[in-house]
Formats: C-alpha cells, structure tokens, sequence
C-alpha cells in the first residue's frame, strides 16, 4: 500500500475532477492519500466540484481530506504530487480556437494545429508561474501534467523548469483498451510499440500476451473495425497503426468538411454538456462519479493518473506510455524534445525505451511536427514573432505563408488579455 501525504490538484475545479478521484477511490487497496487540496480561480466552480469530491470521498469511507482553496501556495505548500489540468481562458477561448481556423478552411482543434497554438500560448506563461511557485512550495514534487497541449507544456517545462515533470494523456490508455476489448484480453495482456508525440502516435506493433498479433489487428482493419477511422489502404501503406489524432492530419479536408456539418464545435457541445453536468455535481445526493463524465474525451485519465503515481511512489518499474524528454530514445527527433513512448516508472524516475528510429512511412510528418511543437514552445516562452511565425508555417495544417500570417494576426488579437509574452505593452491594464 503507498500512502501519500498531499497531492495538489491546480485546475480543481475542472468538471474532470470527479474522474481523477475517482481512480484513487477505485484503487484505494493500493494507495492511500492523506489529502486532496484542490486548487481553482474559480470559486464558485471549485465549490461545486469540491463538494461533490468530497462527498465521493465520504461515500467511499475514505479518510482522504478534501480541501478547497483559491490560493495556489496554499494547495501547493508540501504536496508530493502536483496534477496540472487548467484551461486558460475557459471554453469560450477553446471555442475561438476551433471557430478562426475553421473560418479558414484549416482544422479548428484544442490541440492540433492553429488552435493546439494558441492553447499553448495562453497557457505557457500561466504553467510557468505554477511552476515557480512549486519550485518554491514542493520542489521535490512530480509535476503531472494533463494540460492540453500535454506534450508541449511538458516540453516547456522540462526545458525551462528544474521540476520532475512528466506529461500523460489518456489516449494510449484508451487505445490499450480498445485492444484488449477487440482480442479479448485484460489491459495488461497489451503491449503496443508507441512512437511519436502527443497527439502524434503510431503504433509499429502490436501484442497480446506477448504474442505479435499485429497482422491479426490489420485484418480486422481491412474487414472495417469500428471506430477506428482510418482507412485499410492507407494503414497498408504506412505499415503502422495511426491513432485518433492523426485523422486531422490524414483527412483535414474530411475532419473540416464534418465539424461544419455538425453545425456545432466540439468546445460548443462540450460547454452546454458542462453546464449540465455543473447543475448534476450542485445536487448533494450525487455521491459517486456521474456516468455521463465517461462520454468526455478525457474519459479513463484517473487510470493513467493512478497508475503512474502508483508506480513512482511503490517502484513497480512496470511499462507506461507517458510524455517523457526523448534523450535519443527517438533518435531520429531532438534528444531535448518531449515524446510519448513507452517508459519504465519506478523510484527513479521515468526512462524512455529505446525506441530507434521512427518508420519511414511517418518519419516526415512526425518530424515536421515536433518542428511545428519546438517553435511553439520557443514562442510561447519568449514571445518572439519570429518563432510564431515559424510555428504557423511550420504547422503541417497551415498550407501557406500568408494564411499563416492572417490566422497569427488574428488569433493573437482575440487571446490578446491571456498573452502577456506577446503583448508585454499591455501589462498595465492586465494589473
Ligand atoms: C482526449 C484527449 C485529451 C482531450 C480530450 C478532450 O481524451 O486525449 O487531450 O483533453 O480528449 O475531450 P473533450 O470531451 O473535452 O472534447
């Protein structure tokens, strides 16, 4: 059993809480945390997810204190554990960073292309300023960031920080499921060879129960596996398995071609359902995580959250996908970069596996991909418009040079009050 002293959780008044407290109530005969300090600007927010934690907690018969608070030194002051899951600027900025692009006819997402941009720019000098304040408040914490976009925030830190920061996704946890729901298996019995970055991944191959079963898996491609949006002639081709994300990448013609027919974003959809969800959570009979949270696109992050706590605080040196510095493990991206390859977390630490080179088949694209991250994170740091502008052209979505510079004009208007890097001019009237 590992027992815990405090973990901080900045952003605790995310809707997605309940979902992370969740998994430390589901393995609760492996750890046992003294505290949840639950950290949030927004106190009306933090009240209504505070309570339903609280209650969860209770209900459970856990001896977890929740506490809830606005100051951040507060929360942070002693915790072994700091989990990051903010969102500068709330949905109403993750709206204008799917709606500009898409006026455009480019990809509007939260985390690829010129919205993945933005989102890391609002947040860098916003997870810089946690961190200077857990380098003063818990130095010896693990940063866990979930802020999107994960690898790059992890890369900021990393690059810029001295904290222990690791970056985690629930994607490889959901795929590893998908798997094992398809053959059959437990998650355990899975084992995929993970390559690429955050929101970038291929998957080179495939086991189950140590057995390689990846001709297995492109049959089933070819028969036409269910969600699973990628077409056979192509997975053929590459010689890998693509994972969601590449869709906007593969097919940005078909993913913009949807998102207008949909009529709605995803931040739209998403916002109305957090209203709904905000009203369920105020209701003090409501005592355990309400099923709708697992129809949200985080869905089975506390898993990987719990898991990898798990094994850094008890050395299980078992195998996990997480967001790492690549140290050569990619050889063929930055050895300073962040990855999301499969590691060994134990007490030490977290250490990538050799993964060697990426395939040819994605080589290219991987790589022009980390450029367009390397520039985003030296841009979100310094506020140069040389970087920025690397960034927009280097991004494989934006197809040219001046509707690069159309969506940085724009975009950086309409985020202006969160980009302080940029618009250093303007700090009087932030206060
Ligand atoms: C996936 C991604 C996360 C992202 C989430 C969005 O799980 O891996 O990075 O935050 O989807 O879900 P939502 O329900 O907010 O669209």
């Amino acid at each position: 059993m590992a027992v815990i002293g405090k973990i901080a959780v900045i952003g605790g008044g995310s809707t997605y809480t309940p979902e992370l407290v969740d998994g430390f109530i589901v393995h609760r005969d492996e750890v046992q945390v003294e505290e949840i300090a639950l950290h949030d600007i927004d106190l009306e927010r933090l009240e209504v997810v505070g309570g339903l934690v609280e209650r969860m907690v209770r209900h459970a018969g856990l001896s977890t204190r929740v506490t809830r608070t606005t100051e951040r030194a507060v929360a942070l002051q002693g915790a072994a554990f700091v989990i990051s899951q903010i969102r500068v600027g709330g949905m109403a900025a993750r709206i204008r960073d799917e709606k500009i692009p898409l006026a455009h006819g480019v990809v509007g997402q939260e985390t690829t292309g010129p919205g993945g941009t933005l989102k890391a720019w609002r947040t860098i000098p916003v997870v810089l300023d946690i961190a200077r304040d857990v380098e003063q408040r818990a130095p010896d914490a693990w940063f866990i960031n979930f802020t999107n976009p994960s690898g790059i925030i992890t890369e900021t830190l990393l690059k810029h920080t001295p904290l222990k920061a690791v970056g985690l996704c629930n994607n490889p946890i959901n795929f590893t499921r998908f798997i094992a729901g398809l053959f059959g298996v437990p998650d355990e019995a899975v084992f995929l060879e993970w390559v690429g970055l955050n929101h970038v991944n291929w998957i080179r191959r495939v086991y189950v129960q140590g057995r390689d079963v990846s001709a297995d898996l492109m049959a089933r491609v070819r028969e036409g596996l269910p969600f699973y949006p990628f077409d056979a002639d192509l997975v053929e081709a590459l010689g890998v398995f693509p994972t969601w994300y590449l869709q906007y990448y593969y097919y940005p013609d078909r993913k913009v071609g949807e998102i207008r027919e949909a009529g709605k974003t995803r931040g739209e959809v998403v916002m109305k359902g957090e209203q709904d969800l905000l009203r369920k959570y105020a209701d003090p009979s409501l005592v355990v995580k309400p099923p709708e949270l697992s129809q949200r696109g985080g869905a089975l992050y506390s898993e990987a959250a719990v898991r990898l706590i798990l094994s850094l605080v008890l050395d299980r040196q078992d195998v996990q996908i997480v967001d790492v510095r690549n140290n050569g493990a990619i050889p063929d991206l930055p050895a300073d970069g962040v990855v999301e390859v499969p590691c060994v977390i134990g007490a030490h630490g977290v250490t990538p596996l050799q993964m060697g080179p990426l395939p040819e088949t994605v080589r290219p694209l991987c790589q022009t991909v980390k450029a367009w991250e390397t520039w985003t994170v030296e841009a979100g740091v310094t506020g140069s418009r040389r970087a920025a502008l690397l960034a927009m052209v280097t991004n494989p979505l934006v197809r040219s040079v001046d509707l690069a510079r159309t969506l940085l004009k724009e975009m950086l208007e309409a985020n202006r009050e969160h980009l302080p890097q940029f618009f250093p001019e303007d700090a009087d009237e932030r206060g």
